[in-house]
């Protein structure tokens, strides 16, 4: 889609057509399965200031934690033992960890509990990359954001554009099945830079797209901006699945947070993964990247109820698979 139609259609006050488009698109090339990817925040310490993040460096207020080794593998087991097929290993940058460590884990679970290991831990090094790949990690995620590089460098300022892009071309040639993703309602964000974001997002061929609200976080420069919307959360999410086809895309947790039928919204206009919080309770809550995550308040067994019940209702089913790339043989 051109940049003109994409406006065009996330202007537009006739939703119902692109949701049943988006809805039709995902039927066809992702099935009724919803993957379920069990989420282990293991530290939220960051080197990073992004202006929108709670775990921001300058964020003073947070307390931070670091999950150790053995706590780290006790959520993945207990993660897998309610059938989850994927782990998402994520953290802020730098988290003080070294990369040996972070291999050591992956090794692990890899041998151990035979999942895919999806990891989410942000820019490094080339080497850096390999080594976590060769240690077994199946799949990465690095947001680019947004699209436009006058918004990034203000929301990001202590990054680069174009270093957070060849990241992203890096993993993909290293053979990671690659996500990456935007966030709707920045601050400064415009209809034509939503359209940019979604072009992107399509012209990587990602594996693996996320588009989420953004939620002001009190303790960060964007506390009174206001909220990302959750029906141009929901277009976007279509345009993209519309464009960019067989990605897996999430229901994200945000959509969630921000109005309580999020995930179900998000699954009818083209998302076909859910990612359930494994975190344990006493750091879940430290992890606050934006307020209210809903996930905070629930106990996982009883949200993994709550969605497999939610699905049903839906004529959606639980996948049994690994739910690895849809892009063709390269992965299997
Ligand atoms: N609102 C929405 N998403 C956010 N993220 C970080 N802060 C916010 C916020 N306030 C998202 C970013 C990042 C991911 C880990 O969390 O997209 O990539
Ligand atoms: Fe750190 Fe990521 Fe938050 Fe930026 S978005 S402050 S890099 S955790």
């Amino acid at each position: 889609m051109t940049e003109e139609v994409l406006i065009k259609r996330l202007n537009s006050k006739n939703r119902r057509n692109l949701f049943e488009e988006a809805d039709s698109v995902r039927r066809l090339y992702c099935g009724e399965e919803v993957h379920l990817r069990g989420l282990i925040e293991f530290s939220n310490y960051c080197s990073r200031n992004c202006l929108y993040c709670g775990l921001r460096r300058d964020n003073r207020k947070i307390v931070r934690y670091r999950m150790s080794f053995e706590e780290i593998f006790q959520s993945a087991r207990f993660a897998v033992s309610k059938g989850i097929r994927t782990l998402v290993l994520q953290s802020g940058e730098e988290d003080g960890r070294s990369i040996k460590e972070l291999c050591d884990i992956i090794e692990k679970i890899k041998k151990e509990l035979g999942c895919a290991v999806t990891l989410s831990v942000g820019e490094k090094s080339p080497g850096e990359y390999l080594a976590l790949k060769k240690a077994g990690t199946d799949r990465y995620l690095l947001k680019f954001e947004t699209s436009d590089e006058k918004l990034f460098k203000k929301m990001k300022p202590d990054s680069s554009y174009s270093a957070r892009l060849g990241c992203i071309d890096t993993l993909a040639k290293f053979g990671f099945q690659t996500g990456s993703g935007n966030i709707v309602g920045l601050p400064g964000q415009t209809p034509d830079i939503i359209a940019g974001d979604i072009q992107l997002m399509t012209d990587l061929s990602l594996d693996m797209i996320s588009v989420t609200p953004f939620i002001p976080h009190p303790d960060t420069p964007l506390a009174m901006d206001p909220q990302g919307k959750m029906v141009l959360t929901l277009k976007t999410l279509a345009l993209t699945r519309i464009s960019a086809l067989d990605a897996h895309m999430p229901a994200t947790t945000a959509m969630r947070t921000i109005h309580s039928k999020g995930y179900e919204k998000a699954l009818k206009c083209g998302a076909n993964v859910i990612m359930p919080n494994f975190t344990p309770g006493k750091y879940k809550k430290h992890y606050s990247i934006y307020p209210g995550k809903i996930c905070i308040k629930e106990d996982v067994e009883k949200s993994l109820e709550e969605i497999v019940s939610m699905l049903g209702d839906i004529g959606r089913t639980v996948a049994s698979g690994y739910g690895h790339s849809l892009k063709g043989a390269r992965f299997c």
